[in-house]
C-alpha cells in the first residue's frame, strides 16, 4: 500500500487481544542475557576463520611514501598483509547516487591519506593475537602534508553543502534581517557543540566468506540493503552476489548507517584466502576508521515584541564535512517547524576538513539543534521576564509556518502542561541563583523536543505453517530498539495468535527489502509491511474458510464469521500459507507536517565551591503516536534523555588542532554518564494516534528522547546559577 490517503480504522485500533501497547518483554531479551544472541563477532557459522586486524594511518594528511611488511609476512600465523601494493582494485570513491551508504568506500585502493587512522594496511593471521602482533611489525614511512582539523579558523572557507531531497541546506520566509533589526526584544547568541562519537557497546565487527561468487558476510549493519549495494559498488560484483546478515546488533546511533573496512576488507582477505576471515575494529580504532557527529557552531538570532510574540527566527550553522565526502549537520532543521514567526531563516554551512567522516549520530540535526534552538527561547523568556512555557505557548503555531501545510498531529503543548504538572514547574523560582541547599545551588529548566517523522518503502512475507507458527521475514534489523518485540506484537495482533506463535526473522538480504533501522523510520516503515502482509493473509485465510474478510475474526488459533468457525493450522495445511505486504511513502507526507513531540524538564543541583554539576531529577513527556510497546518505547526515550545529559555535561571528543586526531579514543576519556550522574529519570507518553503517517498510525520514538533533552539541563543550570553557558558540554571550569 501506498500512504496516500489518511489509515482507515483498522484491526490494530481494535486492538481486541491487548498486545498493541503492552509492556511486552523483549522477545530477544532471554538470548541475549545468555550470550545466545550471536552478535557479528560470535557467529559461529562457516569454515575455522583467519583473524584480520587494521594498520591505521598515523598521520591526517599526505601519502604512504614506503611500506615495509617483510617482518609482518614472517611473523607467526600471519597468512597476508595486504596494503595498497597488493590490494584487488575497487570501484573509485564517489559522491554519485542518492543512498550515500551504498557509495563505492575503496579501502587500500591507492597510497593516500585523507584523514588520521585510515586503514593503510591489512594483516591476516590465524588467529587476533597474531594478527595484532604482526600489525605492530608493519614499518611505514609516510609523505606528509599540512592538514586542516578546525571548525572555527577555517569558518572563511565553509561552503553551501549539497542539498538533496529533504535536505534543503537554506530555507527563507518573509525578510528576516529587517524584522530581526527592528524587532523591541532580541537574543543573538552563538551556541557550540563538541564532536560526539556512537560508542555503540558491540564495536564493529565482520565475518565473510566466500562460496563461488558469493560473499556471505556477516556484520554489525542498521541498513543491510544499503551494505549489500556497498560491497557490490566497492567491488564491483552483481548485487545479488552480495549476502549481509545482521541478526543481532548491538547499538547503531548512525554509526552503523555506512559499512567500514572491517567488512570490505574481510570480504577481500577471504576471497583470497579461500577461507573465512574476520574483523573488530578496537574500541581505539572505532573512533576514526567508523564516523563521528561533526561539532557545530550555531548562531541563533530571535526578535520579538515586548510580550512574547515571534517576529524573527534566524538559525544559522556551521558544520565540518571529511574534506572528500558531502555530509553535513542539518542543526537548524527542526527550527523551521517549531514555532511560529513571520520572518525566518535557516542557513547550514560545510567546512571541509582533512578529518574522518563525519555523519549521522543519534537524531542527526534535532540532537545539537535544539540544544542552541531551545536555550536561544530560554534566554529569550528570561530577557522578557516570562516563563518560558508560556513563550512557546504564546509562539504555537497553527500551521507548519515554513511549508504551510497542516501538522498531521501535534501535542507540543499538552506535553508540556503535563510535564508541568508531574514536574511541579510552578514551584519554580523564574529569578536564577534564588536556591540554596547546602553547598549546593539548585535549579530547574525546561525545553521542547521534536523529531521529525518518517517513513521509508519496505516489504515482507509472512507464512503461516502447518504447526500454527506464524513465520515473518524482512532485511529489517533490531539494533537493540526492541524490533523484533514490537514486529511480533503487530502478527500476534492481526492474527489473534500469542506472541510464543510468531517467529520474527530479522536482519538477513535475502529476505524482503526493507530501508532497515534509521532515523527512527524503522518501525514505521518495516512495520506497516508487516501490517500489510499479514492483513493480506487474513483475507486469504478467510477466503479459503469461505468468509467474508471484511467479517473474519481472528482469535485463539482460529478464524470466525458469518456464523462460520476454522482452525488456521488447518487452512494452513502441510505447505502452509503465504502472503505478501509492502509500504511505501506517498501523499500524506507531502501534505501534513510530520513530527514527535515532546517536553524535557531537569533540575540540576551546582556546587557553589567547585562548580560541579549535578542531575538531580529528569522527566520527558512525549506525544508520538500510538505506542507499540509501552516498555520499549519508554526505554528508548529514557536512553535518549541519558544521552542529552551525557551531550549537556559529558561528551566531547577533542581533536589534537596540530595532528588531526581525537584525542580521547576511549571511553576511559571520552566520557558518556555512568550510573552515578544519572538519578531518578522517567518518561511518558501522551495518549496519540496519527493516522496520517503510516497504518500503524505511529511515529518514530527512537530518537526523540535524544532531542533536546541536554537543552533543558543547561537551562537549569541557568536557573540554579545565572550563569549562561553557551560551549557545550557544560562543565566546572565554564560554571565557575
Ligand atoms: Mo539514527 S542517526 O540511525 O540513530
Amino acid at each position: 500500500m501506498e500512504m496516500n490517503q489518511p489509515a482507515p480504522p483498522n484491526a490494530l485500533d481494535r486492538n481486541e487481544h491487548r498486545n498493541i501497547g503492552a509492556p511486552l518483554d523483549r522477545v530477544d531479551g532471554r538470548l541475549k542475557v545468555m550470550g545466545a544472541a550471536p552478535y557479528a563477532y560470535e557467529v559461529k557459522e562457516g569454515a575455522k576463520p583467519a583473524y584480520g586486524f587494521i594498520v591505521e594511518s598515523t598521520i591526517a594528511k599526505g601519502r604512504v611514501a614506503a611500506i615495509d611488511t617483510a617482518a609482518a609476512e614472517r611473523a607467526p600465523g600471519v597468512l597476508m598483509v595486504m596494503t595498497h601494493r597488493n590490494a584487488p582494485r575497487q570501484a573509485p570513491f564517489s559522491l554519485e547516487g542518492e543512498d550515500r551508504f551504498a557509495r563505492p568506500k575503496p579501502y587500500l585502493n591507492d597510497p593516500q591519506v585523507q584523514y588520521y587512522g585510515e586503514p593503510v594496511a591489512f594483516v591476516v593471521a590465524e588467529t587476533f593475537e597474531q594478527a595484532r602482533a604482526a600489525a605492530q611489525m608493519v614499518r611505514i614511512s609516510y609523505a606528509q602534508q599540512k592538514g586542516e582539523y578546525e571548525l572555527q579558523p577555517n569558518l572563511g572557507k565553509a561552503e553551501k553543502p549539497k542539498g538533496g531531497a529533504g535536505r534543503e541546506p537554506d530555507s527563507d520566509v518573509g525578510d528576516f534581517e529587517p524584522a530581526f533589526t527592528a524587532a523591541p526584544v532580541r537574543i543573538d547568541a552563538t551556541y557550540t557543540t563538541p564532536f560526539h562519537i556512537h560508542a555503540q557497546m558491540e564495536p564493529h565487527a565482520s565475518l565473510a566468506w566466500w562460496e563461488g561468487d558469493r560473499v556471505i558476510i556477516h556484520c554489525s549493519s542498521q541498513l543491510l540493503e544499503s551494505a549489500q549495494k556497498c560491497v557490490s559498488n566497492t567491488l564491483q560484483i552483481p548485487n545479488e552476489n552480495v549476502r549481509i546478515v545482521s541478526r543481532y546488533i548491538g547499538g547503531g546511533f548512525g554509526g552503523k548507517l555506512p559499512i567500514y573496512a572491517d567488512v570490505l576488507l574481510s570480504a577481500m582477505a577471504a576471497r583470497e584466502l579461500k577461507r573465512p576471515v574476520k574483523t573488530a575494529l578496537t574500541r581505539q580504532q572505532m573512533f576514526h576508521v567508523t564516523t563521528h557527529r561533526s561539532d557545530t557552531i550555531q548562531r541563533l538570532r530571535l526578535g520579538a515584541t515586548r510580550d512574547g510574540v515571534l517576529t524573527a527566527i534566524g538559525h544559522e550553522s556551521w558544520s565540518h564535512s571529511a574534506r572528500f565526502d558531502d555530509f553535513y549537520e542539518s542543526a537548524a532543521k527542526q527550527t523551521r517547524s517549531l514555532y511560529a514567526g513571520a520572518n525566518r531563516m535557516t542557513r547550514h554551512r560545510s567546512v571541509r576538513l582533512d578529518l574522518p567522516v563525519s555523519d549521522s549520530a543519534r537524531a542527526p540535526g534535532e540532537a545539537v539543534g535544539l540544544l542552541a534552538l531551545e536555550c536561544a527561547m530560554d534566554e529569550l523568556a528570561h530577557q522578557l521576564r516570562m516563563d518560558p512555557i508560556e513563550l512557546r505557548l504564546r509562539n504555537e503555531p497553527t500551521e507548519d509556518p515554513e511549508k504551510h501545510i497542516p501538522y498531521s498531529s501535534r501535542q507540543l503543548v499538552a506535553c508540556m502542561q503535563e510535564g508541568a504538572r508531574r514536574f511541579g514547574w510552578n514551584k519554580r523560582s523564574a529569578q536564577p541563583g534564588q536556591l540554596r541547599e547546602g553547598r549546593w545551588l539548585v535549579g530547574t529548566g525546561m525545553c521542547a523536543a521534536t523529531r521529525g517523522n518518517l517513513l521509508r518503502a519496505a516489504k515482507c512475507k509472512v507464512t503461516l505453517q502447518g504447526d500454527g507458527m506464524l513465520v515473518a521475514r524482512m532485511s529489517m534489523t533490531d539494533i537493540g530498539t526492541g524490533s523484533y518485540t514490537v514486529f511480533t506484537q503487530i502478527a500476534a495482533e492481526m492474527l489473534g495468535l500469542p506472541v510464543e506463535k510468531v517467529s520474527m526473522q530479522l536482519g538477513d538480504s535475502d529476505f524482503p527489502e526493507t530501508a532497515g533501522s534509521g532515523g527512527s523510520f524503522g518501525a514505521a516503515s518495516a512495520g506497516s509491511a508487516l501490517y500489510d502482509a499479514c492483513e493480506n493473509l487474513r483475507t486469504k485465510l478467510a477466503q479459503s474458510a469461505g468468509i467474508d474478510p471484511a467479517q473474519a475474526r481472528f482469535g485463539g488459533g482460529m478464524v470466525s464469521g458469518g456464523g462460520k468457525t476454522a482452525h488456521l493450522d488447518k487452512l494452513a495445511g502441510s505447505s502452509g500459507v503465504e502472503a505478501q505486504g509492502e509500504i511505501k511513502p506517498g501523499e500524506m507526507e507531502k501534505k501534513f507536517s510530520q513530527q514527535a513531540y515532546g517536553a524535557f524538564f531537569a533540575e540540576v543541583g551546582v556546587d557553589l565551591d567547585s562548580g560541579e554539576i549535578r542531575l538531580r531529577r529528569m522527566l520527558g513527556v512525549f506525544a508520538a503516536g500510538r505506542i507499540l510497546n509501552a516498555k520499549t518505547a519508554r526505554s528508548q526515550a529514557i536512553g535518549g534523555m541519558i544521552w542529552g545529559v551525557g551531550s549537556a555535561l559529558h561528551e566531547e571528543a577533542v581533536v589534537d588542532p596540530r595532528h588531526g586526531f581525537f584525542v580521547n579514543h576511549d571511553i576511559a576519556e571520552y566520557h558518556v554518564p555512568v550510573h552515578a550522574d544519572i538519578p531518578a529519570i522517567d518518561a511518558v507518553f501522551l495518549p496519540e494516534v496519527d493516522d496520517k503517517t503510516n497504518p500503524l498510525k505511529i511515529k518514530g520514538v527512537g530518537e526523540l528522547g535524544i532531542s533536546g533533552a541536554g537543552a533543558a539541563v543547561a537551562n537549569a543550570v541557568f536557573n540554579a546559577t545565572g550563569v549562561r553557558i553557551r560551549d557545550y558540554p557544560l562543565t566546572l571550569d565554564k560554571v565557575l
